[in-house]
């Protein structure tokens, strides 16, 4: 008996009962988009598939929800929180805390600033290089033009995401760098959508009726890029020729709009983040360190392939040669 006593004991340290024990928080934003599902979905079967107890908090897009979760996630006592901010700043007082309490926080999607002056405060960051992002689709909108032999002007309506937010400020930077490098680009209409297709609709809507003349929608999520298509048609207009469209995300439905000649381009940005988090919270629970800051590899994806999008050289993929492979 003591023998299988002993064999138990030794089996349940073998399996790591300590790590199935561990609370997993996870403050996510809301679902405005069908990026945002994915993301979800993604990082909470994960963190379930690896055996955690899965406590998690959609904010509905406010920031005091997510202060509040977060107070909430250290009186419960969690292990690790695993954190997605909605805007960049207003976050000090709370992540404070969540230092004090030493609770490591797991930073996925939206990298918070704060003003303490050192990156101690969080273990590691994973997601979309956001600058990067709005670049390449604003050296898309160059290349594609010059690819069709245009000259002049190019007026271009800019969908912003919602503003504040970490994605919204790097993608706006990364295009306006490409807009700065070329005069012939114009910034004709610049309104946010707050990353839902419901607004892209209307901001397009608006749009359309304020400016006479408009080359190419650039939005920074397809799912404002689904609703701007819908006023796009409705004002009579042929989306996709009419208006070259741009997005960002590059989710199925996007890929299906550019295969059905609707959408021309997408920049993407990975939702899945699932099994970073769970390999960095294996990685702490054996005393490892990581990287601070870790990014996927994205691509480009639109009608045909072959337009530069960087300064090395590196191309457009065509949408319709990966569409079966996107499963968001
Ligand atoms: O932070 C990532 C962005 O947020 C995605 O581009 C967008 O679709 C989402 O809502």
């Amino acid at each position: 008996m003591k023998k299988i006593l002993v064999l138990i004991l030794a089996l349940t340290m073998m399996v790591g009962v300590a790590s199935a024990e561990l609370k997993v928080a996870f403050s996510q934003i809301g679902q405005e988009s069908d990026w945002r599902t994915a993301n979800t979905d993604d990082v909470k079967k994960a963190i379930v598939d690896a055996g955690w107890e899965l406590i998690y908090d959609d904010a509905q897009q406010k920031q005091e929800n997510q202060v509040k979760a977060l107070r909430n996630f250290i009186t419960q006592g969690v292990d690790y929180i695993v954190f997605t901010a909605i805007v960049t700043t207003g976050w000090d007082d709370v992540l404070a805390e969540v230092k004090e309490a030493e609770i490591p926080l797991i930073l996925i999607d939206r990298l918070p600033e704060t003003s303490f002056g050192n990156d101690d405060w969080y273990t590691c960051y994973f997601g979309g290089d956001f600058p990067f992002e709005g670049y390449k689709a604003g050296m898309w909108v160059k290349n594609y033009f010059e690819s069709i032999g245009h000259k002049g002007d190019i007026n271009i309506v800019r969908l912003s995401g919602t503003t504040g937010s970490d994605p919204q400020i790097g993608r706006t930077k990364g295009f306006d760098e490409v807009v700065a490098a070329n005069p012939n680009m114009k910034i004709v209409y610049d309104q946010t959508g707050n990353f839902t297709r419901a607004e892209g609709q209307a901001v397009m809507e608006a749009a359309l009726k304020a400016v006479p003349k408009i080359d190419v929608l650039w939005a920074e999520n397809d799912d404002m890029a689904l609703g701007a298509i819908e006023a796009i048609k409705a004002a009579g207009k042929v989306p996709g020729k009419d208006i070259i469209i741009i997005g960002c995300d590059a989710v199925k439905a996007a890929f299906e709009a550019i295969v059905a000649g609707e959408m021309n381009a997408t920049s993407e940005c990975t939702p899945l983040m699932g099994a970073r988090v769970v390999e960095v919270i294996k990685g702490l629970e054996a005393g490892q360190t990581f990287d601070k800051v870790v990014h996927p590899v994205e691509y480009v994806y639109d009608m045909n392939g072959g337009i530069v999008i960087d300064d090395d050289g590196n191309v457009s993929l065509k949408a319709a040669d990966h569409i079966n492979e996107r499963l968001y």
